[in-house]
Order: structure tokens, then C-alpha cells, then sequence
């Protein structure tokens, strides 16, 4: 097999320069990649750049090289097209159909996943002809990811920006490996959380875990390449915002619990990979707190904290919604398992084993999914995105 072949389409936004190193990234990891720009794109970077960093021809025209017919083959023998950015005129004419430069032509003889990867300002983004076209492009198949909030051209900033680099790339690897018919959460809203709660004593400390909430980020990045819409509420995680996800940061469980109910109210599945604190300081002291010489220290009193996996699991905001939660365990993992499954009220609940050298932090999980149908379903030990693709395959089933 030949390197896969990735068409990296590049439309006319100031956020062309960034293109610039999705390209490296893409070339660097073993994928053949054609660089097609529009008219407008090389107004920002030149043609001499995409075509010395991707070491192949460049035209934004269907006039070069016709005996090639370039329009039809450079989309038909594509794994995968990626337009980053994507402007709000490339997405109108994808969804309309229009063909009146390479990339244009290439979009629509392209029966390979696409992904777009959209830039521009907020009112463009935000403005219902673009909602239309990026719901029609969706509703299509393709990957349009979220674009992030943050600083624009100018002194602008809102939700507009372009996602790292690094982040389109994780999308174009995850779709690519997964082809091109696994759009299959698509018109889905998903609300995942992860990482650790903390629980503040004073203004300086706090009871906390050392989740790294590295497996919550794993099911956000998998669920956004399979086409849904993410919402991932991240407590005190450090991590990088995946491309086309929402990011919601809390730190305590009544700020975790506050943000998941908000939107869970019209997901379609909740995944709850945070670590929630069971229990919290039962006074917080505004100032901090001193050692006194010759006094022992006072013990620290602690409330129950409300379990949020219960509560949503108990009381759905929509019918049908699947709710997935997750447990650690060090001792008979399964019955302990299946007895949480049950007391906790969820349809799935991921179960790790816990011990010495399943450490907190690692890139590497081991899991076995029970069913509240009474199913199992052992992931063996290897990358969290694979633990995170088992899991949406088992709440796509129950979507379904
Ligand atoms: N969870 C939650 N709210 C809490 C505590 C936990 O939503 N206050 C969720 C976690 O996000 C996770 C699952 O419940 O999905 C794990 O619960 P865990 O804390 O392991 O179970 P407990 O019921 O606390 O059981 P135990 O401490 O006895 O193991």
C-alpha cells in the first residue's frame, strides 16, 4: 500500500499561514499531500511555499496540466480531503455545489472523507447562511469542525479562530483511520468531562485527584472526528483545547454538576470520565489557614459532594439519552463493576482496574464496558483513543 493520499485544500483567510504547518505535520507522519489553493489563499501564502513544503506541482485552476484532467483525478484518487481554513464562501459554494476553481471541483468529485476546518470572524461564522451551509455540509458527511474562541484579525476575538495545527491534525489522522462511513455521530450533541475536581480548603489548597483527564479528552477528539457536535467540561486538566470542541473549564464537583446538567439538556449522550470528588471541606476559609505553635492541627470536617452520574442518569433531559460513566476499581473489579452499573443508574460504565502499574497520567488504558442490557465488552490494554472508540461504538448502537 502506497502513503494515503490527503488533499489539503487551503481557501483565502488570514489563518492561511497556519496551513503552512498542518502541511509539515502531514507530510512528516508518512502522508502524500497535494496542496490545492484558491486564487484568494495565495494572496496570504504564495505558491512557491505550498509547492517546496509539499514537493508537487500547485495550481488554484483546472487549466493546467488539463491532459491530466486535474479536476476529476485529484479528487477521486484522494483519502481524504481537508480545507483548513475554510472560509465562509468555500463552504457555501461546497454546499451549493459550485466548481469554478481546482479545490471547488475537487470537493465534489471527492468520494473520500473532507474535513473543514473553518476560520473567520464571528459574524461570518455566526451568520445563518453559513449555519446552513455548514448543516447541510454536516448532514452530507463531512467533518466541519468548531472553530475555536479567541483572538482574530485585528482586535477582534470571538469564536472564528482556526483550531491549533495540532489539532486539525488529530482529526484528519482519526478520520482518515476510521473511513469514509463513520461520520456516525453527525447531528449528535455529545457532552463529555473530564479530568479531576478541587475542592478548596482555603485560597491556596485544596482535596483533589490526579486525574490527568487525558481518556476525557480521548472521547471528545474521537466523538468531534465522527461528526458530532462536542461540549467537553474540563476540570483543571492543563490540556490542549481539541480542534471543534466546546471547552468549558470548572474546578469544583457543584461547578462540574452545574455545567454538565446545562448541557446535557439537549445531548444526546453524556459521558462522565471527570474524577468527581465524593466530598468537599465543609467550611472554606477566606483567609489562609495558619499553623498554630504548640496546637495540634483541627481535623477538616467534609460534606457529601452530589453525584452527578446518579442524577442525570436518573432523571434524562431527553428521551433516549445515553449516559456513560466511568469507574476505577482495585478488588473484584467486575462485581464491583456491575454493582455500581446498577446503583449509579447508567446504560454503560467503564470499568478500570486500578493498581501499581496502571498509573494515573498514561497514554494507555485497559477497560471492560458493562451494558446495563448485561453486556461486556473487554477493551484491551493499549491507547485511550481506542478505549474512547469502543465507547462511542457501544452509544452509537444504543442511539440508534
Ligand atoms: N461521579 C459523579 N459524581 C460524583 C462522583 C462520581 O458523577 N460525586 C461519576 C464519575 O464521573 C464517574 C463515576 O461517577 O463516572 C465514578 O464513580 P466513583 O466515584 O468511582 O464511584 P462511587 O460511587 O464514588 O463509588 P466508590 O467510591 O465506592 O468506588
Amino acid at each position: 500500500m502506497g502513503k494515503p493520499k490527503i488533499v489539503l485544500g487551503v481557501s483565502g483567510g488570514i489563518a492561511a499561514y497556519k496551513a503552512c504547518e498542518l502541511l509539515r505535520r502531514l507530510t512528516e507522519s508518512g502522508h502524500d499531500v497535494r496542496v490545492v489553493p484558491t486564487a484568494s489563499a495565495l494572496h496570504f501564502i504564495g505558491a512557491a511555499t505550498w509547492s517546496a513544503l509539499s514537493g508537487k506541482p500547485v495550481s488554484t485552476e483546472v487549466w493546467d496540466d488539463v491532459h491530466e484532467v486535474p479536476h476529476v483525478r485529484i479528487g477521486q484518487n484522494a483519502d481524504l480531503v481537508v480545507v483548513a481554513p475554510a472560509t465562509a464562501d468555500i463552504l457555501a459554494k461546497a454546499a451549493h455545489g459550485l466548481a469554478d476553481d481546482l479545490l471547488t471541483n475537487t470537493l465534489l468529485t471527492a468520494r473520500c472523507p473532507v474535513v473543514f476546518a473553518p476560520a473567520m470572524h464571528t459574524e461570518m461564522w455566526e451568520h445563518p447562511a453559513t449555519q446552513e451551509n455548514v448543516a447541510t455540509l454536516r448532514r452530507r458527511g463531512a467533518v466541519v469542525i468548531e472553530p475555536a474562541v479567541g483572538r482574530l484579525t485585528g482586535v477582534d476575538t470571538g469564536k472564528g479562530r482556526l483550531p491549533e495545527p495540532a489539532e486539525i491534525f488529530e482529526v484528519c489522522r482519526r478520520v482518515l483511520a476510521r473511513g469514509a462511513s463513520e461520520a456516525d455521530l453527525a447531528g449528535r450533541h455529545v457532552v463529555v468531562s473530564a479530568g479531576g475536581t478541587r475542592e478548596p480548603l482555603d485560597p491556596v489548597r485544596f482535596l483533589g485527584n490526579r486525574s490527568s483527564g487525558k481518556q476525557g479528552y480521548a472521547l471528545a477528539r474521537t466523538a468531534a472526528a465522527r461528526g458530532a457536535r462536542v461540549t467537553l467540561i474540563a476540570a483543571n486538566t492543563g490540556l490542549p483545547d481539541p480542534a471543534g470542541v466546546d471547552v468549558i473549564q470548572v474546578g469544583t464537583a457543584v461547578q462540574l454538576r452545574e455545567a454538565v446538567l446545562k448541557a446535557a439538556a439537549d445531548a444526546d449522550a453524556v459521558v462522565m470520565a471527570a474524577a468527581v470528588a465524593d466530598f468537599r471541606p465543609a467550611r472554606y476559609a477566606q483567609g489562609k489557614i495558619k499553623k498554630k505553635d504548640g496546637q495540634e492541627p483541627e481535623a477538616i470536617a467534609l460534606v457529601r459532594n452530589p453525584d452527578i452520574l446518579a442524577e442525570i442518569s436518573a432523571d434524562r433531559a431527553r428521551p433516549g439519552q445515553v449516559v456513560v460513566g466511568f469507574a476505577a476499581e482495585t478488588d473484584d473489579v467486575l462485581a464491583n463493576g456491575r454493582a455500581k452499573l446498577e446503583r449509579k443508574g447508567c446504560d454503560l460504565l467503564v470499568v478500570n482496574e486500578v493498581g501499581e502499574r496502571k498509573t494515573f497520567g498514561s497514554e494507555e488504558n485497559e477497560a471492560v464496558v458493562l451494558g446495563a442490557d448485561g453486556s461486556e465488552t473487554p477493551v484491551p490494554y493499549g491507547p485511550k483513543e481506542a478505549l474512547a472508540g469502543t465507547v462511542w461504538d457501544l452509544v452509537v448502537r444504543r442511539l440508534a
